[in-house]
């Protein structure tokens, strides 16, 4: 894995305050979200826009060995550094890599995680293209994304889409990413809805669940 510089003002700043900015939502139910979804992560485990590390302490002994990716260097300094105090620092490799295009071979991990990812990477049809690509047959994707919501709560969430990406390095809000998902080669197993806890309206509708790369 390489290393991608990123840098500029907004970058830093999106870096520097996002644990404290999300705080609130994970001690308000987020965090036990998180701890819900990581349990069932087994195997070699491959997990994208890992962001500051707020994961690591979710993952079980089930996770033999964990890969964390994550392009922006600013994020990604925080992340070596949330690594390094981690009792399962031995079993975390951690590199730069962009989810469009990952730098492994076909079939190489049981399981990939993605945590508030895709409502940021660029191209999500094509991050799903390559979730199973390198997932093994049986491998499952483990997903916990910030939505487009319903009525009301989705008409906000397209007038605010473009400033709101402009402001938070590239997310957007209003990505129906559960028929992306449902679009993509993966399969669907289990999906819940639910909101994102203390997160402001347009931030709220939530969906959880995991997707497997089928068999055959
Ligand atoms: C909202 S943060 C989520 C961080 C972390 N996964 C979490 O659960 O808190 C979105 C992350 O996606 C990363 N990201 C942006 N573009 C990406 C890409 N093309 N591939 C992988 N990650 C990307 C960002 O750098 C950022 O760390």
């Amino acid at each position: 894995m390489s290393e991608t510089p990123t840098s500029g003002f907004r970058s830093r700043l999106f870096a520097a305050l996002y644990d404290r900015v999300l705080a609130p939502s994970e001690e308000a139910g987020l965090a036990e979200r998180r701890r819900e979804l990581l349990a069932q992560a087994n195997g070699r485990v491959l997990e994208l826009g890992a962001g500051t590390g707020i994961n690591v302490p979710y993952y079980t002994d089930a996770a033999e060995s964990i890969v964390m990716t994550e392009p922006d260097s600013n994020m990604l300094k925080r992340l070596r550094r949330k690594i390094a105090a981690s009792p399962q620092a031995r079993f975390i490799e951690v590199g730069s890599a962009d989810a469009g295009n990952l730098p492994f071979p076909d079939a190489s991990f049981d399981t990939v995680v993605s945590t508030l990812v895709l409502c940021t990477v660029p191209d999500p049809e094509r991050t799903l293209e390559e979730v199973h690509r390198v997932l093994k047959p049986g491998g499952r994707l483990l997903f916990m994304e910030h939505v487009l919501g319903k009525g009301s709560t989705a008409r906000r969430q397209h007038l605010v889409a473009r400033p709101w990406a402009a402001v938070a390095c590239g997310c957007r809000c209003d990505r129906p990413t559960h028929d992306t998902i449902s679009a993509s080669p993966l399969e669907l197993q289990e999906l819940e809805h639910g909101r994102m806890p203390k997160a402001t309206k347009f931030l709220s509708p939530l969906i959880q669940g995991r997707a497997i790369r089928p068999k055959a």
